[in-house]
């Protein structure tokens, strides 16, 4: 396991972020809009991973995107900051490398399922950007973990791996019937084990029938047992469980219940939701009409009060990345309040731009001189 030390520095970042910011919103993102969702997706993709295998481009991209430090140690790794990527974005690892120059702290590849499998019909991905929001119901359109292995292990030996900490998202394949869902979740994790820091346990994708069942706390459990088995000594990647935001609070204590026994090292809070905000708008209305799961602003509260939840709950005790509706250092700052140690985000990276991670940190930073911070650990005191 890799473990890096990253410089403090508390100077501003070089470049103008608004500047960055601008030329996103007003030339870069009115092309992508103008394709539909997932084209726009893929195109995004596809250039990213051009990117990342050109040294050039890296540096270039690491010269004009890189967050400021702001180091963290959380379930013993260390991050340079504390904005990660969130899960769903990049299901092929095909940009690897370019998370990192584009500012982030962290990444979460995947979701990855032990078979390959196409995912959900087209159209599967919705924006509603008068909400800053997304459906989708992808439905862990995926390559498999073995063809996912083979493309980790290329960026391995391509030397162009990332110093920062990343994870894999694990879903369960489609074709598996429920009771044998951690002989598939175990199945991926044996494959990938080798080549991440920590491990999610995606058990609330709306997207996969039944899923949401295996936050039950036995069933759950079942396939915490099979994984965490198949830990190596000297090669222990942190696991963690991905909750939706539509649990009970009764529902998510029974899972908080399994982490000491389990020797869980976070939960990842939230995933997508089903419910919908009221809207009188009717093209919010015809986004919000489609069977999936909403991410963006409309889950930013949720999210957090499900964070605030578990951080009482487990007497600040168990790490927890924070994920849903950020899109400001504000909105992360709430979220780290609340009790998460660090973030995550999928849809503010569409509507914001490649800007957005340098943005948050700096934001962060500003305010943690602001408000006489030193360490982020101690906003969730302050609230
Ligand atoms: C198109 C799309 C695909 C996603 N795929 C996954 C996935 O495979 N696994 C997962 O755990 N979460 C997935 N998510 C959920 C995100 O990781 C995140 O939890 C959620 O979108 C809330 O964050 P946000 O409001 O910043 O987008 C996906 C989200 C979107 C929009």
């Amino acid at each position: 396991m890799r473990n890096r030390d990253f410089n403090v520095s508390t100077r501003p970042p070089v470049v103008h972020h608004l500047r960055v910011s601008w030329f996103y919103r007003h030339c870069l993102r009115p092309v992508l809009f103008a394709q539909e969702a997932e084209h726009a997706h893929e195109f995004s993709l596809k250039m990213l991973s051009r990117f990342s295998r050109n040294s050039v481009a890296c540096a270039a991209a690491g010269a004009f995107y890189a967050a400021t430090p702001l180091p963290v140690e959380v379930f013993g790794l260390k991050f340079p900051n504390p904005i990660g990527l969130a899960a769903g974005m990049d299901k092929f690892a095909a940009a690897l490398p370019f998370w990192e120059r584009m500012g982030f702290g962290f990444c979460e590849l995947g979701g990855v399922t032990l078979r390959a499998q196409p995912g959900n019909p087209s159209p599967r991905m919705f924006r509603a950007p008068a909400a800053g929001a997304i459906v989708n119901r992808m439905g862990f359109n995926n390559p498999g973990a073995e063809t996912f292995a083979q493309a980790l292990a290329k960026w391995k030996s391509s030397g162009r791996w990332p110093k920062h900490p990343v994870g894999i998202n694990l879903g369960k394949s489609k074709v598996t019937p429920l009771e044998k869902a951690a002989e598939d979740y175990a199945g991926s994790f044996r494959l990938l084990r080798d080549y991440a820091e920590f491990f999610v346990i995606n058990v609330s994708s709306p997207n996969t029938p039944g899923l949401r069942q295996l936050q039950d706390k036995s069933a759950l459990d079942e396939i915490l047992a099979a994984v965490c088995e198949l830990q190596k000594p000297g090669n222990r990647p942190a696991i963690l469980v991905k909750v939706a935001p539509d649990l009970t609070f009764e529902a998510l204590d029974e899972i908080l219940e399994l982490a000491s026994a389990r020797n869980l090292s976070g939960i990842v809070a939230t995933n997508t939701t089903l419910s919908r905000p009221e809207t009188d708008d009717p093209r919010l209305r015809a986004v919000y009409s489609e069977t999936g799961g909403l991410s963006g602003r409309p889950l930013r509260d949720r999210s957090t009060e499900i964070i605030r939840h578990i951080y009482k709950q487990t007497r600040a005790q168990l790490p927890i990345i924070g994920v849903g509706g950020i899109f400001s250092a504000d909105d992360a700052w709430e979220k780290i309040a609340a009790g998460a140690s660090l973030v995550q985000i999928y849809t503010a990276l569409v509507y914001e731009g490649p800007g957005l991670p340098k943005t948050i940190v700096a934001g962060l930073v500003q305010r943690m001189k602001k408000e006489g911070v030193r360490e982020l650990k101690q906003i969730a005191s302050m609230s």
